[in-house]
């Protein structure tokens, strides 16, 4: 299989060092002409959770570089969200015949790039692998995790079985068919759990703490949870149930309800979100296709999410510098979102 994976970052690189460790011929596409002779110079090393491995020879060019001659069988892709959306469609000429891309980014990507592309090109995937770039060429494996990969419109398919076992001599990867409904489970989380910890600066476990935390975690996963169920989505278990106790089409109405929220702190409650890197740092974040998404599916099936809608409003206005991360900021979009 001809691989071609695009954007060498925290992820992409230690899928690459770990692959070429392997033996398994991937070529590799960096943004610019100076990360890739940075990356051709040094070779990718990899540490951490899943042991050590490098790469001293690695094959790699400006994704630009790449086009007349060039065919791919798959193509991982593994920027951020917004930059897979606009590479995309200059990648789609590079697959062959039967060729697929392989986005790995978390939330809407995928579908957005099946609607676009069209779902024979492109297979579903996002990472439950953590991965972190101490340097170009530099990275560190965070976590056992793993890739869940699997056909947007749902069942079993060769086609993800042959990518599976490709990419599964470097690292752990795993077939889905409910792979919408695992993205929806992870949407949940990330909605609810990461995007609330990056606005407060604080853990799940310390907002969950205060009247405005526990109200915003609870609204946000019950319209991220109703616009899953609108559009047909079965969502998986990840560490509790994703439809809680009593659920009854708008929120809970049960008393086992409290401890299914234990179940959620005991395990997500001590997280870092990495959208809480991207204000220290200074970056863009991926809210458009986090809790924008969730916005823009529920207006296409009339579903109410003002506190998903005023979480992307507020996270922008971080962005742009009028407001930083704090925890009253919860209490400000409740008061908005009413
Ligand atoms: N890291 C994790 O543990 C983890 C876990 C789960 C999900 N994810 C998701 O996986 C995706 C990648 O995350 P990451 O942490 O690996 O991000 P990252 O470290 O920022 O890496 C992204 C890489 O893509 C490159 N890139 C951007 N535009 C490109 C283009 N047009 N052509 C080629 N390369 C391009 C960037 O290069 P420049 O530096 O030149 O821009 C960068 O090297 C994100 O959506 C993230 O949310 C990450």
């Amino acid at each position: 299989m001809k691989v071609l994976i695009v954007g060498i970052g925290a992820l992409g690189g230690t899928i690459a060092a770990r692959a070429i460790n392997a033996g398994v011929p991937v070529r590799l596409a960096t943004r610019s002409t100076e990360s890739a002779g940075v990356l051709r110079r040094s070779g990718l090393r990899v540490s951490g959770i899943g042991g050590d491995a490098c790469a001293v020879s690695v094959d790699v060019a400006p994704v630009a570089d790449y086009g007349k001659g060039d065919e791919f069988d798959l193509i991982l892709l593994a920027t951020k969200a917004q930059d897979a959306l606009d590479i995309a469609p200059r990648l789609r000429p590079l697959l062959a015949p039967d060729g697929i891309l392989l986005p790995i980014q978390n939330g809407g990507v995928a579908r957005m790039l099946a609607d676009r592309l069209g779902e024979d090109k492109v297979l579903g995937g996002f990472s439950n692998l953590g991965a972190t770039m101490v340097q170009p060429g530099i990275y560190e494996q965070k976590n056992a995790g793993h890739l869940l990969i699997g056909e947007l419109a749902g069942g079993e398919s060769e086609r993800a079985d042959r990518v599976a076992r490709e990419l599964g001599r470097a690292i752990e990867v795993r077939v889905s068919p409910n792979l919408t409904g695992a993205i929806w489970s992870k949407l949940l989380i990330n909605c609810s759990v990461t995007t609330l910890g990056a606005l407060s600066a604080q853990t799940m476990r310390q907002y969950m703490e205060t009247e405005a935390g526990r109200r915003m975690f609870c609204n946000t996963y019950a319209e991220t949870l109703s616009v899953a169920l609108a559009i047909g989505a079965r969502p998986e278990r990840l560490a509790v149930e994703p439809i809680p106790p009593g659920w009854d089409g708008n929120g809970p109405a049960d008393g086992r309800y409290e401890s299914w929220i234990d179940g959620i702190v005991a395990f997500y409650g001590d997280v870092k979100p990495s959208m809480l890197q991207d204000f220290e740092r200074g970056r863009k974040t991926e809210i458009d296709f986090i809790n924008g998404y969730v916005v823009s599916i529920a207006r296409q099936c009339s579903v109410h999410t003002p506190v998903n809608a005023a979480i992307v409003e507020t996270v922008h206005a971080i962005t742009r510098g009028q407001l930083a991360p704090d925890p009253s900021l919860l209490e400000l979009i409740m008061q908005a979102s009413q």
